[in-house]
């Protein structure tokens, strides 16, 4: 048991607090609070190993299958012990040597553990049987699909069809357990971060069969030029016909990272379009003049809607709905409120989750709580007028890909809340907000079951997830 897992986080203290200054924006101090968590997971297994396993055991499966408790079981009843000791018992005090806060990550992470029993099983490789729980629904999941590599992006049609892409260029419908390659697409760069991305359905699919299919496009062979790209036609048995690009972002550049690119439709059938800054942050994403580091709003057909926020704007792209994104990797929608969200890749750190509106600014690169790669700063500026936060972020980065806003029934316990994918530490992320956009609770769900690429609740109603490497598409079904 590697990581902490399926923890649930609720920030009663500072729930609904937020400060005013008047020189500042207020700063949703929920989010600060939660960052303490997030950035220690590592540590508080390092302090585990170097202060506690040598007696209560390597793994902290001893508190797990604790049943027991000489002095209790809650956060507070262990802070105490481990801080002050029990020396009649044995039990070292520790309060010299860790800080408060560190103690209690040392809990969180015992905590956490005990809370996720199930989880030496299911890393054992039985997730056929393993039961998940959460917010009291008892989940398991089915294996639904292994033939993609990469599947990027998952989606259905009303009749139960599923489609789902892989990155490496092919798409793939499955009905009735018969899987089958869809053919009529374009060519795309496969290399990097490029490929085929994401595959998603005209609201009207289907009386028109019109499907939407984002990609690398090449600009020519060999010049290793690339940009990202959105391809639309028509379904004809399994080919897509009619076909064309509605939309290729501007500039084509000579890298293979940060295309994007996840799409969505509103309920009034705009086309949202996020593109990513293709790894020139300094040249794209502040300015109005490109596509990149942008997220788009288009009409079904790739033609742009008249009340754009920058439709008027000498010199800028009429598509522009928002700028200053870095690596959008997840897209959702909230069909009540309306309210779009994106999760993008920060730097080293910074992973964001954004409430999407009209004409604003993300920041990118001027912002950030993440720093470069190899730790040096970008800016120490995570705060700017005309800026927009992030709801929430992560450091370090989960490397977030995939994003779903839940609305179906089968899952009450996680209606309104939003769900992104992490690659790097392999789980299901679920933040819970509040009707203002303030982060209240976080759980992570199937620990270390591996890089997760897509997450989507379809047609049926069924949250199905991608993962990679080896690839595998699950559906969650509660019991
Ligand atoms: C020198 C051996 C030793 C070390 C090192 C040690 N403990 Fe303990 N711990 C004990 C003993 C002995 C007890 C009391 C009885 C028991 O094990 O149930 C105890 C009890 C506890 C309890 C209370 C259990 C209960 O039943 O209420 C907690 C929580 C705990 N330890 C956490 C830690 C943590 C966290 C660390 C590392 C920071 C740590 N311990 C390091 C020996 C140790």
């Amino acid at each position: 048991m590697k990581k902490l897992i399926s923890v649930s986080i609720v920030i009663v203290l500072l729930l609904g607090v937020s400060f005013t200054c008047n020189k500042c924006t207020p700063i949703p101090l929920t989010i600060k609070k939660e960052i303490v968590y997030q950035e220690n997971i590592g540590d508080a297994e390092k302090y585990y190993g170097n202060y506690c396993s040598s007696c209560h055991g390597k793994q902290v499966k001893e508190f797990v299958n604790r049943e027991k408790w000489v002095y209790g079981s809650t956060r507070n009843e262990m802070f105490d012990v481990v801080r002050n000791g029990a020396e009649e018992n044995g039990m070292p005090a520790y309060g010299e040597v860790l800080s408060d806060k560190q103690v209690y990550e040392l809990i969180d992470y015992i905590l956490a553990a005990i809370e996720d029993k199930k989880s030496e099983e299911f890393n054992a490789g039985n997730n056929d049987d393993v039961v998940f729980v959460s917010e009291g629904m008892r989940l398991k999941l089915e294996l639904v699909a292994e033939n993609a590599d990469f599947p990027w992006a998952i989606t259905q049609s009303n009749d139960g069809r599923l489609f789902y892409t892989d990155k490496s260029g092919k798409l793939f419908t499955k009905k009735e357990n018969v899987i089958q390659e869809i053919t009529g697409l374009p060519s795309v760069i496969y290399k990097g971060q490029g490929g085929l991305m994401d595959v998603i359905l005209h609201p009207d699919f289907e009386n028109n069969q019109r499907i939407y299919l984002s990609y690398s496009k090449p600009k020519s062979d060999d010049d290793g030029y690339a940009t990202t790209a959105v391809f639309s036609g028509i379904l004809e048995n399994n080919a897509i016909v009619n076909s064309k690009d509605i939309f290729v972002a501007d500039p084509y550049v000579n890298t293979n990272r940060h295309f994007g690119c996840r799409m969505i439709f509103d309920n009034d059938g705009f086309l949202f379009v996020a593109i990513g800054e293709r790894g020139r942050r300094d040249d794209y994403p502040q300015k109005l003049d490109n596509h990149l580091g942008k997220i788009h709003r288009l009409n079904d057909d790739g033609t742009v809607p008249a009340d754009n926020p920058f439709y008027n704007t000498p010199n800028a792209k009429k598509s522009i709905y928002s700028i200053g994104h870095r690596n959008p990797q997840g897209l959702c929608y909230n069909p009540v409120t309306n309210k779009i969200y994106d999760n993008e890749h920060g730097p080293r750190g910074g992973d964001e989750v954004n409430l999407v509106e009209a004409g604003k600014n993300y920041g990118w690169p001027v912002i950030t709580y993440g720093i470069n790669y190899i730790g040096t700063t970008i800016t120490d500026l995570t705060h700017q007028e005309g800026m927009e936060q992030p709801i929430r972020y992560w450091v370090p980065s989960i490397a977030t890909c995939g994003m779903e806003f839940v609305t179906s029934d089968k899952y009450p316990g996680w209606k309104g809340n939003i769900l992104s994918g992490s690659l790097k530490y392999n789980y299901l992320h679920r933040d819970v907000f509040d009707e203002n956009d303030q982060l209240i609770k976080e759980e992570k769900l199937f620990p270390d079951i591996g890089r997760m690429r897509s997450i989507e609740q379809c047609a049926d109603g069924y949250i199905y997830f991608g993962l990679e490497e080896p690839g595998r598409i699950y559906r969650i079904v509660p019991l």
